[in-house]
């Protein structure tokens, strides 16, 4: 059927999700041992949500995320960032692409030890020659509560505090999207609730978009939106979740 006059262009002025993938599929290896980690995922995500990717142990959590971030290339599909084709850039313009506009989290904290942790914070910017925003770095350093600590060495720091001040140097350049691959997995449950309510007040507070992938429904309970992978493909989506939603569609899935 045609469109309609009154139906909007295909590409409207409207601002496009922080992130999209298209029908994305990845394959390791060939013939008989091929490995189908991701069988046509297409997901978008919104503009200062904060969303969480669970599923089974090998389901394709950690390669959707790499795909997503220009770490791993994807074997066909495309990756939107913003209104960059991402599956399309050369080597060098992704790795500035992840410089600038991406931020990233890990499951270890990555500071270095003879750093301050404003010196921590900094570092990117200077590494890059980027202009700090010190109004950006104040209101960060407040919401993440680091003030008193920001002249301490990460070895005087508790696990939450070093992962919270790596969570600050993430959402310093204001990246279109944080990606943050199990961040509390080495945190207990006090320090990780710490930097959940952090990344979701950064979400609410400062319209940051973050991707995180989880295995646990208590840490994804702290997400507006969570999504579940089985076998490479994308089986449920759940807005507002509970730890007791997420847990009861986990429980569904391992079944
Ligand atoms: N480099 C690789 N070479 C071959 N197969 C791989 C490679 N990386 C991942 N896989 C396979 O792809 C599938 C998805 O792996 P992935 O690491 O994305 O799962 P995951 O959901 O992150 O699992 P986990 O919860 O255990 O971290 C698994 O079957 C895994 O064995
Ligand atoms: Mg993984």
């Amino acid at each position: 059927m045609s469109q309609t006059a009154a139906s909007p262009a295909p590409h409207t002025t409207q601002a496009p999700p922080a992130v999209t993938a298209e029908d994305l599929t990845k394959v390791y290896g060939s013939g008989g041992s091929e490995v189908r980690a991701l069988d046509g995922v297409s997901v978008a995500f919104a503009r200062g949500a904060f969303t969480a990717i669970m599923g089974p142990s090998g389901s394709g959590k950690s390669t959707l995320m790499h795909c997503l971030a220009g770490l791993d290339t994807a074997t066909s599909g495309s990756v939107h960032l913003g209104r960059t084709d991402i599956t399309r850039l050369r080597d060098r313009q992704l790795t500035l692409l992840r410089r600038d506009r991406i931020g990233f989290v890990f499951q270890s904290f990555n500071l270095l030890p003879m750093l301050t942790a404003e010196q921590n914070i900094l570092l990117p910017a200077q590494i890059a020659r980027r202009r700090v925003d010190r109004e950006r770095f104040d209101r960060i350093v407040d919401v993440v509560g680091l003030r008193p600590r920001l002249s301490h060495l990460p070895s005087k720091l508790s696990g939450g505090q070093q992962q919270r001040v790596a969570v600050a140097r993430a959402l310093l350049h204001a990246p279109e999207v944080v990606y943050a691959d199990e961040p509390t997995g080495n945190l207990d449950s006090r320090s990780g609730a710490e930097v959940l309510a952090f990344l979701r007040d950064s979400a609410r507070d400062l319209r940051q978009t973050v991707v995180m992938v989880t295995h646990d429904p208590v840490a994804a309970s702290y997400a507006d939106r969570v999504v579940f992978l089985r076998d490479g493909r994308l089986v449920d989506d759940i807005a507002d979740p509970t730890a007791e939603s997420v847990l009861d569609r986990l429980v569904k899935l391992e079944s």
